[in-house]
């Protein structure tokens, strides 16, 4: 017979964590910390500098690293550009969704191919992974452009960026030296520490990024849980091929609602090319206020024109026609035109990435003032 030995255990020494302590106080710290951040960030300090995709001024920055340290959002780097008359922006395809409010002037976009028409109080969006790239044909006017990408793709570990053409009149940096292509035009450029920055497709992201439409297997009837999941890969590549681009001023009425006279351009009513932002203009009547709300969506507003003031969590914060205001979570918020003759309007990108863990939505507190 099989003789049972009895083991006995030797007592193990417990090692304790402080794993919720410590990350209870690392939020108090965050928090702590952005409550300082301005909520208004102001046009005179923001510079403008030259790059390989366009003219820009970067007002929140996309790099993980600068999260926080400037303003109170985290999920919509937020950026300016111009394109000069006659000149067209960098060719780029990159992960993130951006999207577009045309402040001034009129021009296209070549979106994998396909050609879209923009003007002045038009949303141009981006959609992930699509090929894009900016024109402004007009021999005289300036386009302006205020935008936003999500910098959240790069901490989930897909985020990739291929520049395939440089801007108009781009020169790369003095102290680098040019890397030519086949055809002796210049391909990318290594700098003196001997980085090095090529143009071009990446065809192997490309492969596991897109899915092509010739490789879709078309299921009509999934047949059981796992060709549902086939069958929503094909339903989201045929929604990123299918999307409007531009959504035109001149489609979206303005709509008098308990927040206030709004134009939405993108949000539950219609999609606009991208998935993670909501976009609307709102128009404030001469001395008057917006309705009350909060949400958990973080909300920025470009100030198109007028000046005015912000009541976030009872306390006020003014702004001027071209500033920025930022409203992160959860604040109680409130807009209010301080100019008793003229209106003031803004453009409003709201991020859509709290939809998808089920706090979307807006708590209304108070009804808009004529
Ligand atoms: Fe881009
Ligand atoms: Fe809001």
């Amino acid at each position: 017979m099989e003789k049972i030995i009895e083991r006995k255990r030797e007592p193990e020494p417990v090692h304790t964590n402080r794993n919720i302590e410590e990350m209870t106080a690392r939020l108090v710290k965050e928090r702590e910390k952005v409550a300082l951040l301005p909520r208004v960030l102001r046009a005179a300090d923001t510079n403008w500098t030259v790059g390989i995709q366009a003219f820009r001024r970067m007002w929140v920055s996309m790099t993980p690293a600068e999260r926080f340290s400037k303003a109170p959002v985290c999920t919509m780097a937020l950026m300016e550009q111009i394109l000069e008359p006659g000149m067209k922006g960098g060719r780029h395809r990159h992960v993130r969704e951006a999207i577009f409010y045309i402040i001034e002037g009129e021009g296209y976009e070549i979106h994998d191919d396909k050609r879209y028409d923009w003007s002045a109080g038009d949303i141009m969006t981006v959609p992930s992974y699509c090929d894009h790239q900016h024109f402004n044909p007009s021999a005289k006017q300036q386009a302006r452009m205020w935008f936003s990408i999500a910098p959240l793709v790069e901490y989930m570990g897909i985020h990739w960026i291929e520049q395939i053409e440089m801007r108009s009149n781009y020169s790369i940096p003095p102290d680098a030296e040019p890397i030519y292509g086949p055809d002796k035009k210049v391909a990318g450029y290594r700098t003196k520490d001997g980085q090095e920055f090529k143009l071009g497709f990446s065809e192997t992201i490309q492969g596991r990024i897109r899915v092509r439409p010739e490789d879709i297997m078309h299921i009509e009837k999934p047949r059981d849980t796992y060709e549902l999941y086939m069958k929503r890969l094909e339903e989201q590549l045929k929604w990123r091929l299918s999307v409007p681009h531009v959504v035109r001023n001149e489609e979206v009425p303005w709509e008098d609602t308990r927040m206030g006279r709004i134009k939405f351009f993108i949000g539950p009513h219609r999609d606009g090319g991208l998935k993670t932002y909501d976009a609307f203009v709102q128009e404030l009547p001469p001395g008057g206020a917006s309705g009350r709300h909060r949400h958990a969506a973080e909300e920025v507003h470009k100030i198109l024109e007028g000046k005015g003031y912000e009541i976030h969590d009872g306390v006020r914060h003014d702004w001027d026609a071209e500033d920025v205001v930022c409203i992160p979570p959860y604040v109680v918020h409130q807009h209010f035109n301080r100019d008793p003759h003229h209106p003031a309007r803004f453009v409003a990108f709201q991020s859509g990435w709290y939809n998808f863990i089920g706090h979307g939505g807006i708590d209304h507190l108070e009804d808009a003032k004529p």
